[in-house]
This record gives C-alpha cells, structure tokens and sequence, in this order.
C-alpha cells in the first residue's frame, strides 16, 4: 500500500522472568504517512526519516536497530561521492528506491508513491511530490560535512 510506510518503531518488553532480566526488543511497524508542509525539508526529513536516519543524519535513529542494514551515514554524501553532493542520484533515490539495496531486500522505503499520496485527489499531486523530493534532497545537502 504506497501510503503506509516503516517510520514508526514499538519498543516492547520482553522479561525472561526465570532470571529475572528485561530486554528491550524494537519492532518495525508500518502506519500511514503524516502530512506535511511540502516546503520544509528538515520538517519532512524529521517526520519520515530521523527515525532511521537519525535527526542528525548520521543514521543511529531509534529504529536502526531493528533493521538488518545499517541505514546509511547522510552527512557523508558528498565525502563518499568525491566532494561532489550526488543530488540526481539522492532524487532518483527518494522517488524510485535504492538502486542495489545490501542484502537484496529494501529496507529503505520507496518515498516517491508515499508522497504522491498525502496529495491524491488533487490535480497538483505530482508537483507537490516533485517539490517535496527535490526540498528533502536540498536539507540532505545542508547536513553534509
Ligand atoms: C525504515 C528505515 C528508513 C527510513 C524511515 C528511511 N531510510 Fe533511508 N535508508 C535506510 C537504509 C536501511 C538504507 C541503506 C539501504 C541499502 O544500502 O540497502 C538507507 C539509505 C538511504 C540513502 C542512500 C541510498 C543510496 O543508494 O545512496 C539515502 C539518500 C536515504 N536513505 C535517504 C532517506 C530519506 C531522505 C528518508 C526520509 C524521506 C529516509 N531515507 C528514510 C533506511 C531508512
């Protein structure tokens, strides 16, 4: 469903009561995307990606535990991609997905269908996605080292 999407995390408690310990385990859990205000990058990457990503982009969010690829460091874009911010390859991430995810499965979610949705209904749809990638691939360029 392009509309719901892994951005929340359940933390839950797991007690093995014979010895007396409580772990905390961290669950992915798919919920429906908030809306946003289409114009603000940070606000948009606070809402849908901090949670992986972390809020300062160095990917330690609170639910990068629970996935089995470490979501990658953002602030080292440019470093990674000689001094260059690769900004096509950003947006053709957010809109399309991970090229060649590690481990063959997606664990970074497809945003482009995602946000085409919190403007379904409207003629302008696809403007506003277009607007929201490209100001989300803009506040990923302001984190860069
Ligand atoms: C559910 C966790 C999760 C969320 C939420 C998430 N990401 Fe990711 N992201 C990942 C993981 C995991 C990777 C590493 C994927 C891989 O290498 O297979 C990744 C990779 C990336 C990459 C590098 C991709 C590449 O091929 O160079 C970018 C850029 C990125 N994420 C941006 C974002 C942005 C922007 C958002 C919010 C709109 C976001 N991510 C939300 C988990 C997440």
């Amino acid at each position: 469903m392009p509309n719901r999407i892994h951005v929340a995390f359940v933390a839950g408690l797991l007690a093995a009561a014979a010895f007396g310990i409580a772990q905390t385990t961290t669950q992915l859990k798919e919920v429906p995307i908030t809306p946003t205000s289409p114009a603000s990058g940070k606000l948009m990457y606070n809402a849908y990606c901090a949670t992986c990503h972390g809020l300062d982009g160095k990917g330690n969010g609170p639910a990068a535990v629970a996935l089995k690829q470490e979501p990658t460091d953002l602030t080292t874009l440019s470093r990674e991609n000689g001094g260059k911010f690769p900004e096509s390859h950003i947006y053709s991430v957010l809109k399309f997905g991970v090229e060649t995810p590690a481990h063959g499965n997606q664990e970074m979610p497809v945003w482009g269908p995602a946000l085409h949705s919190l403007g379904s209904g409207s003629t302008m749809a696809s403007s506003v996605e277009q607007q929201r990638i490209a100001n989300l691939t803009r506040y990923l360029r302001t984190l860069q080292q």
